[in-house]
């Protein structure tokens, strides 16, 4: 049987965020939700800053089908930053006054990898950000119900839509690395450099989220974020080291049973899953709502 996350699709979602939608999208956890707010701030740079990476490899690859992943890979992530955009653009109108500020901070950081650094650290950026997404993409998954459960079913389907995908497309910048460079030291140096900068960027958004809620100066708020932290990187940092390795490939990390409910449900055609029922995260696959109809 052919492997399902070898079929990468192209996805177009729908995320019904109502009228009233809040940047606390789990009002039970606004720490988590600024968070997943601040690294979807810098969706709409760091996707496209990956897909002009990927173009540039494309002139120098020449295996056929490593052609195509590169394509659908393109295709995906150009989906993921543009339905971002539309969650960062009702960030920016709730009043959120950090956000342009930091959206030009991080133009002026991609601009200057694509115009500065070689083409081997830009591969290496690409593929130490993905590696790295993979391990965010597990962790959400497996802890789906502790950090989104009750949340806006929109907001949380659109992380997990787009982590779902990250996982589809886990091999791909891989190979394009191991296919034009392979060398180990530069994947690590990709990895780590990869990881502090997006790390150290979503620290700096989401702290300026919380002080303009007036949430950071609050002892009881600033415990329940270092404690929400170090749960997530309890979970991420054994996936972390597992990159290390030198016979590291992505091909070796199994893909988690939830998100291959996930596609095979999209590939059979179940409507609504722009929606997914944040009251039923721990069901072993996801549960649409019902779709609503048009007043
Ligand atoms: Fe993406
Ligand atoms: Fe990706």
């Amino acid at each position: 049987m052919a492997d399902v996350s070898a079929q990468m699709v192209v996805r177009r979602m729908r995320f019904p965020y109502p009228e009233s939608a809040s940047g606390h999208w789990n009002p039970a956890r606004p720490e988590f939700s600024h968070i997943v707010n601040a690294a979807s701030l810098s969706m709409p740079f760091l996707e496209p800053y990956l897909i002009d990476t990927m173009r540039k490899a494309k002139e120098r690859i020449t295996d056929p089908q490593l052609l195509k992943d590169v394509d659908l890979y393109i295709a995906q992530e150009a989906t993921h930053f543009r339905q971002h955009q539309q969650w960062n653009k009702r960030l920016a109108d709730m009043g959120y006054k950090s956000v342009p500020k930091h959206e030009a901070q991080l133009k002026e950081d991609y601009d200057a990898f694509a115009k500065s650094r070689s083409f081997t650290f830009n591969i290496a950026y690409a593929e130490g950000f993905e590696a790295m997404g993979l391990t965010v993409g597990h962790m959400l998954v497996e802890d789906r119900e502790y950090l989104m459960g009750n949340a806006d079913p929109a907001v949380a389907s659109l992380v997990l839509w787009h982590f779902v995908e990250e996982i589809e497309h886990k091999t791909v910048t891989f190979d394009v690395f191991k296919a034009l460079d392979g060398r180990y030291w530069w994947r690590i140096y990709g990895l780590a450099y990869a990881t502090t900068h997006i790390f150290f960027r979503t620290w700096q958004a989401y702290r300026q989220l919380l002080i303009e809620d007036g949430r950071w100066s609050s002892l009881k708020n600033r415990l329940t974020l270092y404690g929400l932290l170090a749960r997530m990187f309890r979970k991420l940092l054994p996936r972390l080291a597992r990159i290390l390795k030198p016979s590291y490939d992505p091909r070796q990390v199994e893909d988690p049973p939830w998100v291959k409910q996930w596609w095979r449900m999209h590939r059979e055609g179940t409507a609504g899953m722009g929606e997914i029922d944040t009251t039923r995260l721990s069901a072993p696959a996801p549960v649409p709502l019902p779709i609503q109809r048009a007043a």
